[in-house]
């Protein structure tokens, strides 16, 4: 190995979910706060961290492959490798495994990645470098605080799941469900407020079903809506199981609160929703979802779906069909089913077809997608307030998010970071366009 003794600088890459994105987020701001300095360019850096990603397709096979392109194109530019540090799911999963294999200097898993400046350490001396604990303290209390984001900001407020859906590898790599403190997560809220977010995504594999000491979810909601200069609030991922009434109710009481709602449902027949152990059926999710509508009738749907789990039938994909064409989300996640070794699914008889599985998820994307444009095109002629996040490809154009999570461009003199008052004029299938109406007072 001729890993770089003590980097100076580092690239974190995240893949995966956002609670990847926010733990990526979280190693950077360590590693600035030892000084190190992060480089947009990977190949340019001195410490490369690989925040993978576990739950769907050959993971680990990429995982090996990224880590000898990165190899490769540090030596043909720089003449040297970087060091390599593996975090997140598949470093769980894999530990010792990823060492042996590809001689990486780091490996952290998602619990323990506040010991990443230790760990860098330990590598640099030529020692070896491994952690992945699960301790019973929480790592959020050895980072630093939060100093400088984007309008919209992530804030994870719960992590693992005690669910053990069949199919899924997140209770193994994440553990069980931990809620973070109260005290911690609104001071984290208002450190992200005065870091210049105006938006907060309260982040959790099972979001809703945070709780402290008997206040649930929508008291932090509650409790966030108070902090002046936050004018948004988001929550992902919900489980249906823990969407309690108080959390409902909240979509039609705290105007902060968006209209939006991501609420897995995976499979739209019961037969397969009892094997995949999702503890809800077909009947509830949709009584569920009209007391949501009731409380708040615009809120836009959102869910992931998985097609070809073990043992799925035509007719039982058919129901799942019927499910989008009942609900009408507003837009979807669609995977196809994907064997995680040590899961109870990946052991199950009923093996579905490549070409059965490419199909079905063929048609389930058109579905969804004919229902997104749909959405999208229902908002035309719509006055609502922007969040402007991003610049646009053109020159002058800004991109905000709708409350309905719409990516909407428009030609504005407003600063990202600012709400403006806008009319949806034209709608296409994955943005929107918007027209100043005017600007929302600061
Ligand atoms: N195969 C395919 N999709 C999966 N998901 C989770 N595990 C698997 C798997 N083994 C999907 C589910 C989940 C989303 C985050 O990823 O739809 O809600
Ligand atoms: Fe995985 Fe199911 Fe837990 Fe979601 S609820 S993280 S799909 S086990």
């Amino acid at each position: 190995m001729n890993a770089p003794r003590n980097p100076r600088t580092f690239h974190v890459k995240s893949f995966g979910c956002q609670m990847n994105v926010y733990d990526g987020e979280r190693m950077a701001e360590l590693m600035a706060a030892q000084g190190l300095t992060a480089t947009a360019d990977a190949d340019a850096a001195d410490l490369v961290v690989l925040n993978t990603c576990h739950i769907r397709e050959k993971a680990t096979e990429k995982v090996y492959s990224d880590i000898g392109r990165i190899r490769k194109q540090a030596r043909e530019t720089r003449g040297g490798e970087p060091m390599i540090a593996i975090a997140g799911c598949v470093a769980q999963a894999e530990g010792e495994e990823i060492v042996k294999r590809a001689r990486v200097d780091v490996v952290v898993g998602p619990q323990a990645y506040h010991n990443l400046p230790e760990l860098v350490g330990r590598a640099a001396r030529g020692e070896a470098a491994l952690d992945t604990d699960m301790p019973a303290a929480s790592k959020f209390g050895a980072l630093p605080s939060r100093r400088k984001v984007g309008p919209s900001a992530f804030l994870t407020v719960q992590e693992g799941c005690d669910k053990f859906c069949t199919y899924c590898v997140v209770p193994y790599t994440r553990g069980a469900e931990v809620s973070r403190p109260w005290q911690a997560i609104i001071d984290e809220a208002k450190a992200l407020v005065d870091a210049g977010a105006r938006e907060i995504t309260l982040l959790g594999q099972n979001v809703n079903a945070w709780d402290d000491d008997g206040r649930g979810l929508h008291d932090l909601i509650a409790a966030l809506d108070r902090i002046e200069g936050l004018a948004r609030i988001r929550y992902t991922t919900s489980h249906p199981n823990d969407m309690r009434e108080g959390l409902i109710r909240a979509h039609a009481e705290v105007e902060k609160l968006m209209p939006f709602l991501h609420l897995p449902v995976q499979s739209g027949s019961g037969r397969i929703l009892k094997a995949m152990n999702r503890s809800h059926s077909r009947d509830s999710y949709l009584r569920l979802l009209d007391r949501v509508r009731a409380a708040r009738p615009d809120i836009a749907l959102s869910g992931d779906f998985i097609v070809g789990f073990p043992g799925e039938t035509e007719a039982e994909f058919a129901e799942t069909l019927s499910l989008v064409d009942q609900v009408g989300y507003a837009q979807a996640f669609s995977f196809k089913y994907s064997p995680r070794p040590g899961t109870p699914a990946a052991a199950m008889d009923g093996f579905v077809p490549a070409e059965a599985m490419d199909d079905r998820l063929q048609r389930l994307q058109a579905a969804l997608n004919r229902d997104q444009a749909a959405f999208n095109a229902a908002t035309v002629g719509r006055t609502c307030e922007l969040l402007l996040e991003r610049p646009g490809k053109l020159p002058g154009q800004l991109i905000g998010k709708s409350p309905w999570l719409q990516s909407v461009h428009l030609v504005s003199e407003a600063r990202i970071g600012d709400l403006i008052e806008v009319e949806i004029v034209e709608a296409g299938p994955n943005s929107l366009a918007g027209e100043v109406l005017r600007r929302a007072a600061a």
